[in-house]
């Protein structure tokens, strides 16, 4: 009961303009200061665009391919999460990261501003996953349903305009997305679409292998794909959050492994808010040219 209590709903305080749950603003400085180790992996996204896929086959391809060695804890114990921060006594990501020693595969949702500098200071190779505006939407607002820890969703209607507004925990989608790609080439960030990892799950494998400098051979790759599908990873209880507890994720309400498609915004959007999203979109878009895909 005590922790249903203190776990409930937290209310987003705004760091540098960015809305983040109270207890990463209010932790900010620790988190601010934080410096990694030049071998740490970066994968950072805005929350639902496919971290999770994203770190299974990171972790597969240090491990060549070996699920067993991957099965050792579940994704947020093998993958420290960097601002987060809980009411005690949950661990954060700063005390998680203080008893793992590099190279260590660290995640962040924080917009490319809100990273600590120590990263781009000590060239840590960073993964960017990027997913459609309105699948990432949809994903979302199952997502803030479930987890009872994030800001109330309310009805469907009203969460896509605070999408537009940027009033969704770690802020506007748009500066995301646009943030990561103005600075992937002097950063070195290799810059990953949720919608060509679905297209060719393979190629994008590789991609990222060959960013990390590793080299694995055929058949590995093909077990790491095999592992890494939507249905592997839904039935992996280390890579299916079903070891988080309710309340931070209630599953009966919506899976974290939810539907894992492109172009599930189609059974969510009405006519009149594809008009409304997609103007907005435009301007909003205009100052970036970024390859986002809505089908496939
Ligand atoms: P849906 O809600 O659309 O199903 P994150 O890991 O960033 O929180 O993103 C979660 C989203 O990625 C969810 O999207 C989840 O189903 C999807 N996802 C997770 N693993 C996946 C996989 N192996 N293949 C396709 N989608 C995956």
């Amino acid at each position: 009961k005590e922790i249903t209590e203190t776990m409930y709903r937290f209310p987003l305080i705004k760091v540098r303009g960015v809305p983040l749950r109270c207890y990463i603003a209010d932790n900010w400085d620790s988190i601010c200061a934080f410096r990694p180790d030049p071998s740490d992996i970066l994968i950072a996204t805005y929350p639902k665009a496919g971290t999770t896929w994203v770190q299974e086959i990171v972790d597969l391809l240090r491990h060549n391919g070996d699920a067993e060695a991957t099965s050792r804890a579940p994704t947020p114990e093998r993958f420290p999460f960097l601002e987060i921060h809980y009411p005690p006594p949950i661990p954060s990501g700063l005390s998680r990261l203080k008893n793992m020693d590099p190279p260590r595969v660290i995640k962040t949702h924080l917009p490319f501003q809100l990273v600590p500098k120590g990263f781009w200071e000590n060239k840590c190779k960073t993964i960017y996953v990027a997913r459609n505006a309105k699948d990432n939407l949809v994903s979302y607002y199952h997502f803030d349903k479930m987890t009872l820890i994030q800001p109330e969703p309310g009805p469907w209607d009203g969460y896509i305009l605070k999408f537009m507004k940027g009033e969704l925990a770690w802020g506007s989608w748009y500066d995301h997305v646009k943030g990561y790609w103005k600075e992937r080439k002097k950063n070195n960030i290799l810059y990953v679409f949720y919608e060509d990892m679905k297209e060719n799950p393979r190629r994008e494998v590789e991609r990222i292998m060959h960013y990390l400098d590793m080299s694995l051979g055929y058949d590995v790759i093909s077990h790491i794909v095999e592992l890494t599908s939507f249905k592997s990873m839904k039935e992996n209880p280390m890579a299916n959050y079903s070891s988080m507890p309710t309340p931070i994720f209630d599953q009966s309400i919506s899976p974290f492994m939810r539907k894992g498609e492109v172009g599930d915004w189609t059974n969510y959007f009405s006519p009149a808010q594809i008009q409304m999203f997609d103007d907005d979109y435009k301007r909003q878009m205009m100052d970036a040219d970024i390859p986002f895909r809505t089908n496939i």
